[in-house]
């Protein structure tokens, strides 16, 4: 009996190092553990022993026992691992992998460039004023001191609903939302106003179009002076076309601000040292401003020796041009999808 039990060991101690596959396992199992396996059989030997050699063999039996357990269900675990991981690491999902790509609809770059300027003024305490294209002479011209005939209007020629003076036109520049943001403010009040919009011109070519888009900026208040106007620009123009950006100022004429000023900024592209974009000067001209001409602000009420104010006026289509490289105006607005595609998460990249 002693030496069965020394075999049964030993051939299970051989067999299991053997084991490869479940299949194997279950074999192992039927061999040793089964029913009709050898320790079954050990067992079934034990009834002709004596009652004390029952109670030995018993236990060296019960320990072989617990010994093939022991091993073959550890086996089995250990196989069951090995096949799991084989098929984790086989089905896993590649994340690296490049997703199929959903396509998303972007923005017009005026859209984008029109919202980056209404975010920053917004956070500055600006009000973003809506205005109309519609217009009155009155408002886009004589309230802007532009009188009849004054020969500041021939740059601005637009589109006429009936004849230049009492019927509307197609408003030639943002500034018209001065006149309406200071007749509206009733209890003449200090101001501070954005107005993006269309505005319309008898322009057409590689960098003007008949319809364009401006930004007009006026603050109405106490004590404005040129060094608001200078730094509301200087943070204005950083914002938009980046930190390096340096503000020019140079003494220009506009009939509704005195002093005017024409406002350059470095070239972006070549940082100022002189290139083909800035036509090797170093700097681009980007916007008309200056502080509000006293004659305007009596016009629409408010008294020029309490309030001053500043205003600039800037083309977005032009911001947009520089900003993002586009050569044509015109491509801007022609609806031609691999225009709009190439801004496609332009603002993630
Ligand atoms: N409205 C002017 C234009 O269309 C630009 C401009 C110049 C706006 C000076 C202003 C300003 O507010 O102060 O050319």
């Amino acid at each position: 009996m002693k030496e069965k039990v020394g075999s049964i060991r030993e051939s299970l101690n051989t067999d299991i190092k053997e084991v490869k596959t479940i299949q194997d396992i279950v074999e192992l199992k039927s061999k040793y553990i089964g029913k009709t396996g050898l320790i079954s059989e050990l067992t079934k030997g034990m009834a002709e022993l004596s009652i004390e050699e029952k109670k030995e063999f018993g236990m060296i039996i019960n320990e072989l026992k617990n010994e093939a357990n022991s091993l073959i269900f550890g086996k089995e675990e250990e196989i069951n691992n090995a096949i799991l991981n084989e098929k984790l690491n086989k089905e896993a999902i590649d994340i690296t992998l490049p997703s199929k790509k959903i396509k998303r609809g972007s923005l017009n770059p005026m859209t984008r460039i029109t919202e980056e300027f209404e975010d920053l003024f917004v956070s500055m305490g600006y009000t973003v004023y809506d205005g109309p294209e519609l217009e009155t002479d009155e408002n886009c011209f004589r309230k802007l001191n532009l009188p009849l005939g004054h020969p500041a209007r021939d740059t601005q020629d637009t589109f006429y609903l009936k004849d230049e003076v009492d019927e509307y036109l197609l408003r030639s520049q943002t500034s018209t939302a001065q006149v309406r943001a200071m007749e509206d403010n009733t209890e003449k009040g200090p101001i501070r106003i954005v107005c993006p919009g269309k505005v319309y011109r008898r322009d057409e070519d590689a960098t003007h179009s008949h319809q364009f888009m401006q930004i007009e900026g006026l603050v109405i208040d106490k004590n404005i002076s040129m060094a608001d106007l200078k730094g509301t620009l200087e943070t204005m123009m950083k914002h938009v076309l980046g930190e390096k950006t340096e503000v020019r100022f140079r003494p220009s004429y506009f009939p509704f601000t005195e002093p005017s000023v024409e406002v350059d900024v470095t070239c972006f592209k070549c940082g100022g040292k002189g290139c083909n974009l800035c036509k090797d000067t170093g700097w681009i001209e980007v916007l008309g401003a200056g502080m509000v001409h006293p004659d305007v602000l009596t016009m629409s009420g408010y008294d020029p020796k309490v309030y001053q104010g500043f205003a600039f006026g800037t083309g977005l289509d032009r911001m947009a041009m520089f900003k993002y490289g586009i050569p044509d105006i015109r491509t801007i607005y022609g609806n031609d999808l691999r225009f709009i595609n190439q801004f496609d998460r332009k603002d993630e990249e």
